[in-house]
């Protein structure tokens, strides 16, 4: 990190009525010039809807089940996050993608309709990880409150008005999973649930492999839903995070692997703001055709 010693908490800045943090807007014209190989893989989600997670299954996949090759470098080494350009004397994730062999693993939090065109000129696969709106507000809100590059968030109840009105970085959630979810009748696109792999897990690493034309070893199978439990995560320094220093995310304030379940939402939601949220997404929901679990 050479002579950083501290970073500035981001302000969101709209592009195409989207809201994003400022070094993505300032940075757009480079961002949505990316060249996508035709063989790169892109992992998308909403921000904390799971995405370390897939991240970490697909690595386990690829490296036929052998956890030293995925512990070659940090999560955020193996696979760039595309829509991340931190302060000098960090690279960029553009940066860190275009200098890496193919075949590549990328990550976003883009929207579909912000991914930059190549992704789709190319037919790239891309897997993307949606979680119910509750958990996944939750799990911001703590984010926010560790990661020094975040937006302050608040008190939990102006995060959540903010939450609800889009007005956090990567946008509205209820925009981002019905995108996402319209996309998929067009792309190449696997599109996965947090609590379908909370319940299952075996089920959906087989689903990842079979989209990723990857035969799946009944060992490799077993050695990846052990080596991506939540609790494996939480002990594993390169998928935990705790390699960044405490001035950028200060795991002190809330650890990046928090609670990892489904339902942890219970614990900081009033009945009426579970209501309201329900009200807000209800009918775009409906009219999409996706439906969310807030229990298993
Ligand atoms: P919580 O804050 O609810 O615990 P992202 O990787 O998109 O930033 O998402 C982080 C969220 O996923 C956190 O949720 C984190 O605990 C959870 N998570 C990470 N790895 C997990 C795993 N192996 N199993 C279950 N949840 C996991």
């Amino acid at each position: 990190y050479g002579s950083l010693k501290s970073i500035k908490r981001a302000v969101l800045v709209e592009v195409g009525g989207v809201h994003l943090t400022n070094d993505s807007a300032e940075n757009w014209d480079t961002l949505w010039g990316f060249k996508a190989r035709p063989d790169d893989i892109l992992i998308s989600t909403y921000p904390k809807a799971g995405t370390t997670w897939i991240q970490e299954i697909v690595d386990m996949v690829q490296q036929e089940g052998d956890p030293h090759k995925c512990a070659r470098a940090p999560i955020y080494e193996r696979m760039p996050f595309l829509d991340m350009f931190p302060p000098e004397p960090i690279p960029a994730g553009v940066s860190k993608a275009e200098s890496m062999p193919s075949p590549r693993t990328l990550k976003t939090h883009l929207p579909a309709q912000l991914i930059p065109p190549s992704f789709w000129e190319q037919n790239c696969k891309i897997i993307y990880v949606a979680r119910n709106a509750k958990d996944n507000a939750v799990s911001y809100f703590h984010f926010h409150r560790m990661n020094q590059g975040m937006p302050e968030p608040g008190t939990w109840d102006q995060f959540l008005e903010n939450f609800l009105t889009g007005k956090v970085a990567w946008g509205s959630w209820l925009d981002h999973v019905c995108g996402w979810w319209e996309a998929k009748d067009r792309h190449p696109i696997l599109y996965l649930f947090y609590e379908d792999m909370k319940e299952d897990p075996a089920r959906e690493i087989h689903k990842v492999a079979q989209f990723l034309g990857i035969d799946l070893q009944e060992s490799v199978l077993n050695k990846t839903v052990q080596h991506t439990a939540f609790e494996s995560m939480k002990a594993n320094p390169m998928a935990n995070y705790s390699t960044l220093p405490s001035f950028i995310m200060d795991q002190a304030v809330s650890p990046f692997m928090r609670a990892g379940t489904v339902g942890n939402w219970k614990k900081q939601f009033t009945i009426a703001q579970s209501e309201q949220l329900d009200h807000i997404c209800a009918p775009k929901l409906q009219k999409s055709g996706l439906t969310f679990r807030y229990q298993l």
